[in-house]
């Protein structure tokens, strides 16, 4: 039996045997007595009883161990022409810093702080200065419009909200402050105060619950960690579900840091002193976990990158900074070598950068297809590796264990389960599906430590969303299957989720939105492919009686209203006014169906339709407007 093979068995045959042994390489101010129990719901809950601190664990330990001196953060932002170097040593104290200025705003263990910042370091000190204090730090993307905020605030009931002056894309700078006023106005809930990081590019006029940061530190006393139990939570962390609310993710404390510190070594190969470069943003899981937390529980530099693949100045941005910083291990989403190919498909720019100290590539966040995965593959010398995870596991499910036991890669698949996840796949009925079999990807309970352990202070939803389609399974919310060697692979979403560059989003979401135009009788908005970006959203709506009849108007109106409401990220940019849409008897939307036409592929006409003609004049309007590929589609 392969190494793999022998710990992923002992894993799941032997769980709390298997993570005790990892949690013994943390620092605990109480090592945990019980490592797994079961909640009443029968929900596994991992270490209860053990005693630490995150922030201590990640920050004070290292600097107690020798590593004061080393880099805990390399930033780098093109997008203000700034970059900075922190030691651990250095991070302890601002963080230590900032925790007493929270505390000193009342802040405490259990309170909730949001934090909506851009990738600077402070934003990384914000987080980890909550952790000290116990508190637990909802963080949110800054693309997202204030409407988003406001429901995050009001689900969270943040004591402080944390934020920059502005955030800085690649052609202007974007003032946060009216965001946020706008948002705690929109909210039934107000925090207490929000703390304001000036920066150069913009400064925030400050109202009176406002602090500036820099001020508010100079004033505070340094706060020390405070010890948490294990199953205290650490953050939340909002994602889109199939309605319009979106999920707040519970993350507990030290089920995660275990989990992080495993992953580090065995998935990801990075030793304690070693550069890690994920190139995603603290405002999602991917940059919460293996930005902030991961690489420097296991003691290695983290390289925080405000910037984009491309334009930043150019498409071999990546290539420079693992260059620059020696990176050994690098992480981003699919969509961004998409937009590098686009600008340099020879890959012409990699020559100019040395990048002989990058051992592995790591891609997430959607599927890497298999175009962006061979062109990888043929331009660089090192394993290119598509690993599967999602918010709520809080870390990869599987992955090709570059620390453990590295696997040749096959272009379309995760590779395989990581230990602690009984991936299986079930059918309609929930049988087990053979190999090759396509269907419900799920993971047999109890999950391993790191993963949800609740919606925040919804434990109905987190029982229906993820528990009751298959007892004893999390359904994952992805379709996929095993072929005959074991290796999985992962196809897509089976509900209202789409993937936009990487970022998730939630078509149900955008129907809300839609739907609550006055002029807006019915609708369905469905992802279509795009090339460059994975999915795009379509919107195609039915007018009310009394339509004035001026569509363009229509159009612009809804898609400003979902940058409104949702903000840029959704990037809803076409919408289609129709008659009719095609719906089941029972008066379904045929939205599968929609989406087939869209990516131009055939097509028949399903039984239970109410009215083909209905299906023929849309797909006639989206041959009219070329929506996606619809004029390739075909009726059969
Ligand atoms: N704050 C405010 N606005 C933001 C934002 C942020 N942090 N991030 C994106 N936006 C805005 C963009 O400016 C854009 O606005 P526009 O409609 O006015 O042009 C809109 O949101 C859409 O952004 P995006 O989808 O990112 O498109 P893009 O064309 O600017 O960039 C890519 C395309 C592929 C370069 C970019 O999406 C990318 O880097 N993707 C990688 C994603 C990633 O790392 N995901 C993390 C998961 S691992
Ligand atoms: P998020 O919660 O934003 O990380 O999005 C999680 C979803 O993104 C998953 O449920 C998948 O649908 C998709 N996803 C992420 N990584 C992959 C991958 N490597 N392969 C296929 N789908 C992925």
């Amino acid at each position: 039996m392969s190494t793999y093979h022998r710990e992923f068995r002992r894993s799941i045959e032997q769980p709390a045997t298997f993570w005790a042994e990892q949690a013994r390489r943390l620092p605990w101010f109480t090592p945990p007595t019980t490592i797994l129990e079961y909640d009443e719901a029968g929900h596994a809950r991992w270490f209860v009883d053990g005693e630490l601190n995150i922030c201590h664990a990640a920050l004070d330990h290292h600097v107690e161990q020798g590593r004061g001196d080393q880099p805990a953060i390399f930033w780098d932002s093109p997008v203000t022409a700034a970059k900075r170097v922190i030691t651990y040593a250095e991070l302890r104290d601002q963080v230590a810093g900032f925790a007493g200025a929270l505390k000193g705003l009342g802040v405490a263990k259990g309170d909730r702080v949001v934090i909506y910042m851009p990738m600077v370091p402070e934003a990384l000190v914000a987080m980890y200065a909550c952790a000290r204090l116990g508190a637990v730090h909802s963080v949110v993307f800054g693309g997202f419009a204030p409407h988003e905020l406001a429901v995050r605030i009001e689900d969270a009931e943040p004591r402080v909200v944390v934020a920059a002056s502005c955030g800085v894309e690649v052609d202007r700078v974007l003032p946060y402050k009216p965001i946020i006023d706008a948002a705690i106005e929109q909210s039934r809930y107000k925090p207490e105060a929000c703390v304001v990081l000036q920066r150069d590019q913009h400064r925030a006029e400050l109202g009176p619950i406002d602090h500036d940061w820099t001020a508010l530190v100079e004033k505070a006393e340094p706060a020390d960690c405070v010890p948490v139990r294990g199953s205290d939570p650490l953050y939340v962390l909002y994602t889109s579900g199939t309605t319009g609310k979106p999920k707040g993710v519970v993350r507990d404390t030290a089920g995660y840091a275990v989990a992080l510190h495993y992953s580090m070594e065995t998935i990801y190969d990075m030793a304690p002193g070693e550069v890690f470069f994920s190139a995603s943003d603290v405002g999602w899981v991917v940059g919460h976990s293996y930005i902030v937390y991961a690489p420097l529980l296991r003691g290695c530099t983290t390289v925080v990158y405000e910037g984009k693949p491309v334009k930043t100045p150019d498409a071999g941005a990546f290539w420079r900074l693992i260059a620059e910083y020696r990176v050994k291990s690098f992480f981003t989403a699919p969509t961004a070598f998409r937009a590098i190919k686009k600008e340099d498909p020879d890959g012409k720019l990699l020559g100019q950068h040395d990048i002989s100290c990058l051992k592995a590539l790591f891609l997430a966040g959607e599927r890497l297809d298999p175009p962006t995965f061979h062109w990888l593959d043929d331009l660089l010398d090192v394993p290119v590796i598509d690993h599967w995870w999602q918010t709520e596991t809080g870390w990869p499910i599987a992955a090709n264990l570059q620390g453990l036991e590295p696997m040749p890669t096959r272009a379309g698949s995760a590779t395989v389960p990581v230990p602690g996840f009984d991936v299986q796949i079930l059918d309609r009925e929930g049988e087990l599906a053979a190999a090759m079999e396509q269907g419900s990807v799920v993971i047999k309970q109890p999950l391993p430590p790191g993963c949800l352990v609740g919606v925040w202070r919804d434990p109905q939803r987190f029982h229906s969303a993820y528990m009751a389609a298959f007892p004893g399974y999390y359904l994952t919310g992805d379709g996929g299957y095993f072929d005959e060697d074991g290796y999985l692979f992962i196809m897509g979403r089976t509900d209202d989720v789409i993937n936009i560059a990487g970022h998730r989003l939630s078509t149900g979401e955008m129907e809300e939105v839609v739907g609550a135009h006055p002029a807006v009788a019915e609708c369905a908005v469905i992802g279509i492919h795009d090339a460059l970006k994975g999915q795009l959203p379509v919107g195609l709506v039915i007018p009310k009686d009394g339509f004035d009849g001026d569509e363009v108007a229509l159009e612009e109106a809804l898609i400003a209203l979902v940058r409104e409401k949702i903000g840029p990220i959704a990037c809803f940019k076409q919408v289609l006014v129709v008659d009719r849409l095609p719906k089941t008897r029972s008066g379904k939307i045929l939205r599968k169906l929609l989406r087939s036409i869209a990516d131009g592929k055939e097509y028949g006409v399903p039984s239970t339709i109410d009215d083909p003609a209905s299906l023929q004049d849309v797909h006639e309007a989206m041959k009219a407007r070329s929506v996606g590929a619809a004029h390739d589609a075909r009726q059969v």
